[in-house]
């Protein structure tokens, strides 16, 4: 509306008619970042954003959380809490014109969860083989919601009876969630964690994962006592750790995949009192930060046969013998070995003997006595050595076929 004015005093006329302009203008409800979802303690910014026009606008705000917006079209939360999350309306109200108001916006929802997201890391391979690389993959919740990554290596801390974590190189805020090591020749263990936005928020560690090298030429190693992967429950095994280091601990990794470390050490040796949750990866870790190669253990009732086999990778060209044992005494007649699920001796001696093992001997092998079966656990063969040439393969394959039909003829 308008009027006008003359004179001195002033002479006004009435107001004209007035004439309704509608501003274009809706409000919408958005977030900065624009994460729906996030956790206790990152930083976020609700804004009411009105477009269309000059006018100048107060702003309103409805909400269903326990803190509400002061009357501002920002609301910033530093810190939130579970007391931000809810729902988010807002409206304006004309500065000029205190009842021309919009209407209420689309609601907007933020969730902020008081759990702190700890990521999940994974490691492939599990064992290393010779020249393959090692992938790590870190998997956070809302993965596209902003997340840079941050990978480690476990350094065992002894002291502490925990690890202290160091960046891996370009191991820094890293935008995709895998990271490849090349060349890793030892056991090792890993960590990652996530973080984003600005000031910065991160995840939690994740727990540690490893890649177990079963290659005993390292300066720590790992024997077994009684020497084989399977054992029945309540037996004593003994494991020790060698090399020039004074202070040891074993570790755990079983199969429902916890960590864990030997409570009954006695110098460089863990004794166990077997149990089924014993089954598991060992490995020792040295005060000066170590890991030595890795073994298997398997820990099985006291009702089956149990296959005899080394823990350690066995050399080409080596001869090996596996054996079948029950609690009570070893099995000497009438055993079938089995090499990936097919049966390769039934004869009456009660020993697989390989007089010279190739790389085709590796895989899983069991035996069975009597209509019961072991469990299978894994032998693993490795080369003689790197510089091992075509002709020295070879020569080994001859003597090798003509020992196996000797084997098989008795
Ligand atoms: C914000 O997130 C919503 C839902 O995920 C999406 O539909 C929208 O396009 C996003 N807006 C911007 C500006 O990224
Ligand atoms: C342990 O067992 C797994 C299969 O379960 C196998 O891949 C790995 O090579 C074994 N490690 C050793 C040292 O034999
Ligand atoms: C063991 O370590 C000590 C101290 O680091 C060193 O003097 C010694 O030569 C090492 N022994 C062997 C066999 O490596
Ligand atoms: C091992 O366990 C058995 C049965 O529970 C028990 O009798 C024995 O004393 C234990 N041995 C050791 C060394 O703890």
């Amino acid at each position: 509306s308008c009027r006008g004015g003359r004179g001195e005093p002033v002479y006004y006329t009435e107001d004209s008619e007035t004439v309704r302009i509608d501003t274009t203008g809706e409000p919408v409800v958005t977030l900065h970042p624009n994460w729906s979802k996030i956790y206790r303690g990152e930083t976020i910014t609700v804004r009411c954003e009105i477009h269309g026009g000059d006018t100048e606008w107060d702003y309103e705000w409805k909400t269903n959380s326990n803190r509400k917006p002061q009357n501002l079209n920002e609301y910033r939360i530093i810190s939130a809490s579970s007391y931000n999350s809810g729902n988010y309306r807002c409206k304006g109200r004309m500065k000029s014109s205190q009842h021309e108001t919009t209407e209420w916006s689309d609601s907007v929802t933020l969730t902020v969860s008081d759990n702190e997201p700890r990521p999940v890391l994974t490691v492939s391979p599990s064992w290393l083989s010779p020249g393959a690389s090692v992938t790590l993959n870190c998997e956070v919740e809302h993965p596209s919601a902003g997340w840079s990554f941050y990978w480690y290596k476990a350094v065992p801390d002894l002291s502490e009876k925990s690890s202290s974590y160091e960046l891996l190189p370009d191991g820094s805020g890293t935008a995709q969630d895998s990271y490849i090591i090349h060349g890793q020749t030892h056991t090792a263990g890993y960590v990652c964690r996530a973080g984003r936005g600005d000031p910065e928020y991160h995840t939690d560690h994740s727990q540690p994962k490893f890649v177990w090298s079963a290659d005993v030429h390292s300066a720590a190693s790992l024997t077994v006592s009684p020497d084989r992967v399977q054992h029945f429950t309540s037996d004593s095994v003994s494991l020790t750790c060698e090399g020039n280091f004074t202070e040891w601990r074993v570790r755990k990794f079983s199969e429902d995949g916890r960590l864990s470390d030997c409570r009954r050490m006695t110098g460089s040796t863990c004794d166990i009192n077997t149990s089924k949750s014993d089954t598991g990866v060992y490995w020792c870790e040295s005060g000066s930060g170590e890991f030595s190669s890795a073994v298997n253990i398997t820990v099985q009732n006291d009702d089956v046969p149990i296959l005899v086999s080394p823990v350690h990778p066995v050399t080409e060209g080596a001869s090996v013998n596996l054996s079948c044992s029950l609690k009570t005494q070893k099995i000497l007649s009438n055993v079938f070995f089995y090499h990936n699920d097919k049966l390769i001796q039934n004869d009456p001696r009660g020993e697989l003997k390989i007089s010279a093992v190739s790389k085709s001997d590796e895989g899983f092998y069991k035996c069975q006595y009597s209509g019961r079966e072991s469990a299978q656990s894994w032998m693993s063969v490795k080369g003689e050595q790197d510089q091992n040439s075509v002709v020295h393969k070879v020569a080994a394959t001859m003597p090798y076929l003509e020992s196996r039909l000797a084997g098989f003829s008795g």
